[in-house]
C-alpha cells in the first residue's frame, strides 16, 4: 500500500498513530544537524515531516529536492509550536523511514501559492502548475459546477446525449475550425462552434430535455473571457414557452449558486427588455451591482424610438461638440465631486486611450453647498448646469461625466467609463451577484461590409410573433446601405434571451424556427439562394418535415461562470490546458507544421504566400 492516509487528513486525534504518505517534497528546512521539517504535498493538502538525527544524517549525504515524490512511514505526534494556517497544523510525522518513489528537476518556479513564475512559464509547466493549491481550488470549484449543473439537470429529466465533433462547415457568426479529411480527399469536416443543429434534432427525435456539458470550438480573437475550445452547459427543450425556459435555467444557476458557493438567491432575476439595457447601461450584458445610468443629452437620440426632451439643455448655448455630436451621454459618478484637476485629467486621458477612444471629457461638479462648477462654464449658465444635473439625477457630492461623439463609439466609451467608475468607487463587489435576463434581442444585424442582414443570435431563433408578418411581407434588400435603420428588419425583435451575471454573458439562447417554410424565409433574409440553403442546412429543414415540436433552449459559457464564481477575470484559471492570446498551447507547441507525408496523405498543399491578400 503506498499510503494509509492524504497529506490533508491527519489532525490530532490521530497522534500516537503509525502512517504512510506519499507526496511532493515542497519545501526542505534543515534546523540543525539533527532535526530537519519537510513539507509533503498532495492533492489534499500539506503535511509536516520530521526527520530526526539519524535520517536528518541520511538526507545530507542523499538530498531531497523540491517535487521529489517520496513515501515516508511515520507516527503522528502533536506539534509543539502549531499552525493555524494548515487544517494538519496541529499536528507532523515523525519519520521512521522513507524512500524516494522519484527525482525531480528543480522545478522551473516554486510550486507555491505565491509563486515566482510568470505567465509564459506557468503555461509552458502547466503540469507543474496545477500542483499550485490556488490552481488547483479553481479546477475543484470547475468540478463542483460540473457537479451541481448534472444533479439539477438530472433531477429535471434532462438526458445528457452525445454529439458529434466532426460536423459540416457553415460559418455563420464566427470562424469554423476545420479538419481535413484523408478519405474525401479536399473534403473537410469542421468542428461545431456549438451542438446548436444537433440537440434541435434530438428535439425532432423526441428527446425533448437535452442536455451536455460539452466542447465548442470557435476560431475567433481571444480575450480574457474567450478561448478558441471551450465548454457549454447546452440544453434543449421541446413544447416550452420563454417563460418555461427562464424559470428552468433561472432555477439552475441559482442550484448552483447554492451548492458550490452556499449562496441563497432568494431575490427575483431582474429582467430587462435589450432597449432598455442599451438605452441605460449602452451595452447589453450590464453590470447592475450598481447604478448610474446613462442619460442622453441629446433627443435624437433613436433607440427604441424613445425621444428624450433633454436636448433642449444643452442646445443653443454655442457649444460645438455637443451641438455637432451625434450623441452625447453623461452619468453622475457618487461622491467624486471632489476630484482634483489631476484626477479629471487623467480621466480625460483614460477615455482617449485607444481602447476607448474619444476626443475629450466634460465634467460638472455638483459641490457638497449646491453650487455647480463644470470644464464648460464659458457656454452653460449655472441654471443650465442645474437642469443637466437634474436630469442626470445627480445629487450633491456628485461628479457628472460627459461624452459627446458618434452614436455607437461614444454609447460603447460611456459604458465602458461607467464600468471603470464603478470599479474605481468599489461598487462592484465580488461576493456580491446579480443576475438579470435581457430579452427581446433585435432578430437581426446590419452587416455593413457585406451589406446584408446577418442574424443576431444564430439563424435558428424565431422573430416575435407579432414580427412574423413584417418578415415574410418584406424583402432584405436595402437599397442604401446608410438607410438600413429604416429597414423594417431593424425593428423584428426575436424570442431570444441571454443571462448576464455581474456584467458578463453567462448564457444565451432563443426559441426555434421549427417549420420549414419560416426557417426557409430566414436562411433567404440572411441572402442564401434556396440553393445554398439546401446545401448548408438540407438536414435540417428535411427534418421538420417529420414532426417538428416546439422548442427552444440556451447554452451556459462553463468556463466563464466558474471563473465569475471564483472571483476571477481570466477563463484560463479555470482551464486545466488552456490556450494562449495567440490561440497557442505553449506547453505543447501547437499548433505546429505537419510532416509532407501527412500533408500527402490528406492531398493538401500549402500556399503560404497568398495569406496576405485575404
Ligand atoms: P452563444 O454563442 O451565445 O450561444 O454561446 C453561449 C455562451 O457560451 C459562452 N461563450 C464563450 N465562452 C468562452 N469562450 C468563447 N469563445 C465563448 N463564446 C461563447 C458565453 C455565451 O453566452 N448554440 C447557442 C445557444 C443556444 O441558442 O441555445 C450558442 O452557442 O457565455
Amino acid at each position: 500500500m503506498y499510503r494509509t492516509h492524504t497529506c490533508g487528513e491527519l489532525r490530532s486525534a490521530q497522534a500516537g498513530l503509525t502512517v504512510t504518505l506519499a507526496g511532493w517534497v515542497q519545501t526542505v528546512r534543515k534546523l540543525s544537524k539533527s532535526i530537519t521539517f519537510i513539507d509533503l504535498r498532495d492533492r489534499y493538502g500539506i503535511t509536516q515531516l520530521l526527520f530526526g538525527e539519524e535520517l536528518s544524517q541520511q538526507l545530507t549525504e542523499n538530498p531531497l529536492g523540491r517535487e521529489f515524490v517520496i513515501q515516508v512511514q511515520g507516527e503522528v505526534t502533536e506539534r509543539t509550536s502549531k499552525n493555524a494556517q494548515l487544517p494538519t497544523g496541529d499536528i507532523e510525522i515523525k519519520v521512521s523511514s522513507y524512500t524516494i518513489l522519484n527525482k525531480s528537476m528543480t522545478p522551473p518556479f516554486t510550486i507555491q501559492d505565491d509563486t515566482d513564475g510568470g505567465d509564459d512559464l506557468r503555461m509552458k509547466y502547466r503540469y507543474l502548475d496545477l500542483r499550485r493549491q490556488t490552481v488547483k481550488k479553481n479546477l475543484e470549484l470547475r468540478y463542483a459546477v460540473n457537479r451541481a449543473a448534472r444533479n439539477y439537470l438530472h433531477e429535471n429529466s434532462f438526458m445528457d446525449l452525445e454529439t458529434p465533433f466532426l460536423i459540416k462547415s457553415t460559418p455563420e457568426g464566427a470562424r469554423d475550425f476545420v479538419v481535413p479529411s484523408r478519405m474525401n480527399p479536399g473534403e473537410f469536416y469542421a468542428l461545431p462552434q456549438s451542438p446548436q443543429t444537433f440537440k434541435q434534432l434530438l428535439m425532432v427525435s423526441g428527446y425533448d430535455r437535452y442536455y451536455q456539458i460539452v466542447k465548442c470550438f470557435r476560431d475567433e480573437d481571444l480575450r480574457a473571457d474567450r478561448q478558441p475550445e471551450f465548454t457549454q452547459i447546452d440544453c434543449e427543450m421541446s413544447f416550452v414557452e420563454q417563460e418555461d425556459i427562464l424559470s428552468m435555467f433561472e432555477g439552475l444557476i441559482k442550484y448552483i449558486f447554492n451548492t458550490v458557493k452556499g449562496i441563497d438567491y432568494t431575490d427575483h432575476v431582474e429582467r430587462m427588455t435589450w432597449e432598455e439595457v442599451m438605452w441605460n447601461y449602452g451595452n447589453d450584458k450590464p453590470d447592475i451591482r450598481f447604478g448610474m445610468k446613462l442619460l442622453n443629452l441629446k433627443s435624437a437620440f433613436t433607440l427604441g424610438g424613445k425621444l428624450t426632451a433633454h436636448g433642449e439643455l444643452i442646445k443653443d448655448a454655442g457649444f460645438g461638440v455637443f451641438d455637432n455630436a451625434e450623441t452625447v451621454l453623461a452619468i453622475a459618478a457618487p461622491g467624486c465631486s471632489e476630484y482634483t484637476r489631476k484626477q479629471t485629467d487623467e480621466l480625460t486621458e483614460w477615455v482617449k486611450r485607444p481602447q476607448i477612444g474619444m476626443q475629450g471629457l466634460v465634467y460638472i461638479k455638483c459641490n457638497a453647498d449646491g453650487s455647480l462648477k463644470s470644464s464648460v462654464d464659458k457656454f452653460y449658465s449655472e441654471d443650465k448646469l442645474k437642469a443637466i444635473a437634474e436630469a442626470v439625477e445627480a445629487k450633491k457630492g456628485d461628479l457628472i461625466l460627459v461624452l459627446a461623439g458618434r452614436e455607437e463609439r461614444t454609447r460603447k466609451a460611456m459604458s465602458e467609463l461607467r464600468l471603470e467608475m464603478g470599479r474605481r468607487l468599489g461598487l462592484r463587489k465580488e461576493n456580491e451577484f446579480k443576475l438579470l435576463w435581457v430579452l427581446d434581442f433585435p432578430l437581426f444585424e446590419y452587416a455593413e461590409e457585406e451589406n446584408r442582414w446577418v442574424a443576431r443570435h444564430h439563424p435558428f431563433t424565431s422573430p416575435k410573433p407579432s414580427d412574423i408578418g413584417v418578415m415574410i411581407e418584406n424583402s432584405p434588400v436595402i437599397a442604401e446601405a446608410e438607410k438600413y435603420l429604416e429597414h423594417p428588419y431593424n425593428h423584428i425583435k426575436a424570442n431570444a434571451y441571454d443571462m448576464v451575471l455581474n456584467g458578463n454573458e453567462i448564457g444565451g439562447g432563443s426559441l426555434r424556427l421549427y417549420q420549414r417554410e419560416l426557417q426557409e424565409k430566414m436562411f433567404a433574409a440572411l441572402g442564401m439562394t434556396p440553393e445554398e440553403a439546401l446545401h448548408k442546412f438540407g438536414f435540417l429543414l428535411g427534418a421538420f418535415e417529420y414532426g417538428a415540436p416546439p422548442h427552444g433552449g440556451i447554452a451556459f459559457g462553463f468556463d466563464r461562470l466558474c471563473s465569475i464564481l471564483g472571483g476571477s477575470e481570466s477563463i484560463r484559471d479555470f482551464i486545466a490546458f488552456p490556450k494562449n492570446n495567440s490561440g497557442r498551447d505553449v506547453m505543447l507547441d501547437a499548433p505546429s507544421t505537419i510532416d509532407d507525408k501527412q500533408l500527402l496523405e490528406l492531398s493538401i498543399q500549402l500556399n503560404t504566400s497568398g495569406r496576405d491578400s485575404l
